[in-house]
């Protein structure tokens, strides 16, 4: 998770990647993706737009798995996917690329888009995640042991850039929505992009997360109040969409502590209450499955608090992929918007909760 007290994620919602008068005639006639303020929604092809998408990480569920994790989460009624990228993954170390297997990025893309999913992309750099230094590369720190990550630091910004503009966004580009992709949103590519941060669901967040000319969503948990947090979201985004970007359907685990677990009833009442509200949700996460090998990453709370390797997380689809009780409720609540769910291109229109 990207939580309550740490800094702000940026989530850009891509616009447009062309310019020159080609891009005019584009606009008129191709895909779009743009935040109506006057009306409080998305707009996709100038149609109505909300979301209830899931996370599902690719680092951490087998490549033969995807399909079927991604089906599954189809078949709850979800239109959309959304998946942090780990930089640690895919340059294990400086200049060694590795886009194959498990790190197929490309190829779950396609493969959400296959199952009729739009895709939410959260490339960082920094993720969290409960992964080993964030999903930031080790080397790093050899380049500079005392660099300042996750920040201006120019001796950290270097990796940054090459990694983003000369690797990352070159494979991106392609699957945007714009370009026929399925990715609707995604951190800072191209020049014609709203940008997204997630705070807690508190004015003290919100203040110190945010950017001007950035919109601005929150994060929370069952049993929150929907009323209290899309509040806080309010004093800062008086007009858009209601946007929760991680409602979490469970929690993480720590080793020496009990196995999180949330109740499935007040997950799927939480949820209720948001849909009724037109809201778009993000579940994090959908499928946790697991962090292989060493990849597992720490908290810093009162003490150090080290992750195991499962990231079961109470979700919906348990660690080893198999629906649960929690599934089932939840598919009983998007029931209610399903119809418009399962719209062939994707639109989630308003519809009465029956
Ligand atoms: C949800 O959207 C519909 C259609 O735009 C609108 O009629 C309704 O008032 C909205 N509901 C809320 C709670 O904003
Ligand atoms: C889902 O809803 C149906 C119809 O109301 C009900 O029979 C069923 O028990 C519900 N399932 C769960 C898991 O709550």
């Amino acid at each position: 998770m990207e939580g309550w007290t740490i800094v702000n994620i940026l989530l850009g919602l891509c616009l447009l990647m062309l310019s020159g008068s080609y891009a005019k005639e584009k606009l008129e006639t191709g895909p779009t993706f743009v935040i109506d303020y006057e009306n409080d929604q998305f707009l996709k092809d100038g149609e109505p737009f909300r979301y209830v998408s899931g996370s599902i990480h690719y680092f951490r569920v087998l490549p033969t798995q995807w399909r079927d994790r991604l089906k599954k989460m189809r078949m709850a009624g979800f239109n959309a996917l959304q998946t942090y990228v780990e930089w640690s993954s895919h340059e294990p170390e400086q200049g060694m690329y590795d886009f194959t297997g498990m790190f197929d990025l490309v190829t779950f893309i396609k493969t959400a888009q296959e199952e009729g999913l739009a895709v939410i992309l959260r490339p960082g750099p920094f993720i969290d995640a409960e992964r080993d230094m964030g999903g930031l590369p080790y080397w790093l720190l050899n380049k500079n042991p005392s660099m300042r990550l996750r920040s201006s630091d120019p001796t950290y910004l270097i990796y940054v850039d090459n990694w983003f503009n000369n690797v990352l966004l070159p494979k991106i580009r392609p699957l945007l929505y714009a370009n026929g992709g399925p990715i609707i949103m995604v951190q800072g590519l191209g020049d014609d992009v709203v940008l997204f941060t997630t705070d807690g669901d508190g004015a003290s967040y919100l203040k110190c997360g945010k950017i001007p000319g950035v919109y601005s969503t929150v994060d929370f948990g069952s049993g929150s109040s929907v009323t209290d947090a899309f509040a806080a979201m309010r004093l800062f985004e008086p007009r858009g969409p209601l946007v929760n970007s991680e409602y979490y359907p469970g929690w993480l685990d720590h080793w020496g502590e009990p196995h999180s677990t949330v109740d499935a009833e007040t997950v799927a009442k939480t949820l209720d209450t948001m849909l009724a509200l037109n809201a778009s949700v993000n579940l994090y996460m959908f499928h946790g499955g697991t962090s292989f090998g060493l990849t597992s990453g720490a908290n810093m709370g009162g003490s150090f608090q080290a992750c195991p390797t499962s990231y079961d997380y109470d979700a919906p689809l348990s660690e080893a992929g198999d629906p649960t009780q929690k599934y089932w409720i939840i598919r009983n609540t998007t029931k209610k918007v399903i119809l418009c769910l399962l719209s062939p291109n994707l639109n989630l229109k308003y519809c009465n909760l029956t």
